[in-house]
């Protein structure tokens, strides 16, 4: 609920469990007065206190009121070169080459529903939304910035995106435009983050935030494998199930920064937005620009429901869901298995022994089109490979499809590599600035996704192929981090657009792929988990969510990537032993209960496991496809935390109208005497009573507090599920 006083200019939005406030000020200056759990209607302003502080300059209409300073009250939208020296979230330059930002509030509006973003993705919904739009002017240099605040209460998510506005008669480049700026009153907060590097994506870290500036960044290109547009603030003593916290995601793929300033008196301020790096957006007059969405949620009872109110609102207001409500499909994919080495006879082989197991899609993955025989050629020619598959995908699809599976395919859209067709005849294409030389990655240079003409060819390319055959669902894949970013088709003073042009071009042809093919399922992907953000979910409704399938490995993967984002969007497979990527072997069921807590496939060559391991798939595919509803649709609670290295590592789903509940666990490091150890559950209805795997009867109120006992582990990682359902 939002709730405006005009007459005071404050402005309060309501969640379910939450209450935001701001108050335009007696010199229009747009503070931000509270934000935490929900309280009553009221103006808050009375927490912000007025002091001089020496160092902290006033602004004019001020006079000489010393205890009036940008620098020290908490700002709505920081400003800079006015007199605010922490973090700011707006800088811009008009012809005279000052910079500085000096905004005013002038107007607000309530717009039913859910605002939308031209370009960009964004949280939408008919129902259970509210807009509010407030407006704000820099007189002086003819600059409106618009504010936008989506309310959707029962989530307790509020989102937010800016529009800069030129209103003068002359051009000005913006600097910088943050999407998100939070003041806080105290500086005793920890900072969360989710960091890594390839194959080992977002690792949680905590720490107690410390004086001056404390961020994490991407200027890669995508948001990346390295750090994650997801962070949290919350209270020193905050944990799972008790204390304040705030999480705050960004819908972008492209370089961001999130930063913290701890500042000179005890306050902080968080900065989410676009990275400033290489960025300089040229607006004509009239012209507008507009920052990606932000979404937060604040819990006053710990992380874990901050991460079930984003896992619902990702699930039911964020992605598109082309199955509609319907399973999506378990899938075999054959990379792991055949890396670029198949022809049509080893797929349908692969496929061959995946049908009877009940999986129920093929994807083909690298290697199928020009001359991609390694990974040094071939990117950008999107022609099937006929040597590999003779008679194209219309002799390769009906065969599979006879077999009972749906098909799908990978592309890697954004790449060329210089040894292909496309380069030959475009050279031009690929990011490269002239008289320097490339740089690669993994053999390849990315294309100018900026440029429309680039843009076109290659969807029309991939389209042809799609057309081809029954194709229902695409793997996108981007594996390298961008370099050389130079567009020839943009003029000097543009360049710094070329970033995020990029991106926005990304976002342009998904869009237009998801509209030709309503029933197409796109899986986002960039070398395992380098691109698993909020902004690429509106497009794609799962991404792989790393190159590491090590069971064990995944457990923290899996569950760094919980705090903000839904099992449902997580990529999950399970693999051969050793593997690939730690050289560990796990038992099947254990891959198995890890993989089951994602969108859930396999990635081997299925026609060489024994008949054992067959009729152990079988039964993980059946249990998955009979608590389809319950693993993906239901609340998610993390038991226990990974990185703590505990004896084992557990987590469970439960359903929304707790009636039934799966526990998984993965036990640690097999130790001698083992202490007996009791795992205490969450989420279930106190008053209901409970089978536990079809037996007994338990109270939901024993099973959480009093618990259930945990067998001695005889052996590494060994599996363990529960599943309870009422009686
Ligand atoms: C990336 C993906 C893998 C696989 C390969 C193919 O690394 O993350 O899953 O598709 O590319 O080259």
């Amino acid at each position: 609920m939002i709730v405006l006083d005009p007459q005071n200019n404050v402005f309060t939005l309501h969640t379910k469990h939450t209450t935001y406030q701001m108050k335009a000020d007696q010199y229009r200056v747009l503070l931000h007065s509270y934000y935490g759990p929900r309280v009553r209607d009221g103006d808050l302003s009375y927490l912000i206190q007025y002091a001089d502080r020496g160092a902290s300059p006033n602004p004019n209409e001020a006079g000489h009121r010393r205890d009036y300073s940008l620098d020290t009250l908490p700002q709505e939208y920081s400003t800079c070169g006015v007199g605010d020296y922490r973090l700011p979230s707006i800088e811009f330059g008009p012809e005279d080459g000052s910079c500085l930002a000096d905004l005013r509030y002038v107007n607000c509006q309530l717009v039913p529903g859910k605002y939308s973003l031209e370009g960009l993705p964004a949280f939408w919904g008919d129902q259970g939304w509210e807009t509010l739009v407030i407006r704000m002017e820099d007189a002086a240099a003819k600059m409106a910035v618009e504010l936008y605040y989506g309310v959707l209460e029962e989530r307790d998510l509020i989102t937010r995106a800016v529009r800069v506005i030129n209103q003068g008669e002359a051009p000005v480049r913006l600097y910088r435009c943050a999407s998100l700026c939070l003041d806080f009153q105290r500086g005793d907060l920890d900072f969360i983050t989710f960091d890594g590097c390839h194959a080992q994506e977002r690792n949680l870290h905590r720490t107690p935030l410390r004086h001056g500036v404390q961020s994490v960044e991407s200027v890669r290109g995508t948001s990346s494998h390295h750090h994650n547009p997801f962070v949290m603030l919350c209270d020193r003593e905050a944990n799972e199930d008790y204390g304040l916290c705030y999480g705050a995601a960004l819908l972008y793929s492209g370089n961001f920064l999130a930063a913290a300033e701890r500042a000179h008196l005890e306050h902080n301020r968080l900065i989410m937005g676009i990275n400033p790096y290489h960025f300089c957006w040229k607006l004509e007059p009239g012209e507008a620009f507009t920052a990606p969405e932000a979404a937060m949620v604040c819990s006053p009872s710990g992380f874990g429901e901050m991460s079930r109110q984003f896992h619902r609102a990702i699930r039911e207001n964020l992605i598109h869901d082309p199955f509609q409500g319907k399973r999506r499909p378990v899938l075999i994919n054959n990379w792991e298995a055949t890396e670029f080495t198949f022809d049509a006879r080893k797929l349908v082989d692969i496929a061959g022994a995946a049908a009877p197991l009940g999986m129920e899609l093929f994807v083909m993955d690298d290697g199928w089109f020009g001359k991609r025989d390694s990974d040094q050629s071939g990117l950008g020619d999107w022609f099937v490979n006929e040597e590999k598959l003779p008679g194209g995908l219309g002799a390769l699809v009906p065969k599979i499809k006879e077999m009972g599976l749906s098909f799908g395919i990978w592309v890697e859209p954004e790449m060329i590599s210089e040894d292909s067709e496309l380069y030959r005849a475009h050279p031009d294409w690929a990011f490269g600035v002239p008289g320097r030389p490339h740089t690669r990655g993994r053999s390849q240079l990315t294309l100018d996704f900026s440029r429309k003409d680039v843009r076109d060819h290659i969807y029309g390319a991939i389209k042809t192929v799609l057309d081809s055959g029954e194709i229902s669902y695409v793997k996108w894949d981007m594996n390298r981090s961008i370099s050389d970013v130079w567009s020839a088709a943009l003029p000097a003073d543009r360049q710094g657009e070329v970033f995020h042009r990029y991106i926005l071009g990304v976002y342009e042809m998904l869009d237009q792929m998801r509209q030709d093919y309503p029933g197409l399922l796109i899986e986002g992907c960039t070398g395992g988990g380098g691109r698993f953000d909020a902004g690429m979910l509106y497009y794609t409704p799962q991404i792989w969510c790393s190159d590491n399938t090590d069971a064990v490995d995944r457990l923290g993967i899996q569950y760094g990537t919980s705090f903000c984002y839904p099992v449902s969007a997580m990529g999950a497979h399970v693999s051969a032993v050793p593997n690939a990527q730690t050289g560990r072997r796990v038992s099947m069921e254990t891959r198995g209960v890890v993989a089951m807590s994602g969108t859930f496939g396999y990635e081997m060559d299925l026609s060489q496991t024994t008949q054992e391991e067959r009729e152990i798939i079988q039964t993980q595919v059946a249990f998955f496809k009979e608590h389809y509803d319950l693993i993906q649709k239901g609340d998610y609670y993390r038991l226990t935390d990974p990185f703590q290295y505990g004896p084992y590592t557990a987590w469970e789903h439960v359903s929304p109208d707790k009636r039934e509940a799966l526990v998984s666990l993965v036990s640690g490091p097999a130790r001698s005497s083992e202490p007996f150890r009791i795992l205490r559950l969450k989420g279930l209805d106190p008053a209901l009573d409970y089978q536990v795997n079809g037996e007994g009867c338990w109270s939901g109120d024993l099973l959480m507090e009093a618990g259930w006992p945990l067998p001695l582990f005889r052996d590494d990682y060994q599996p363990m599920q529960l599943y309870l359902s009422a009686i």
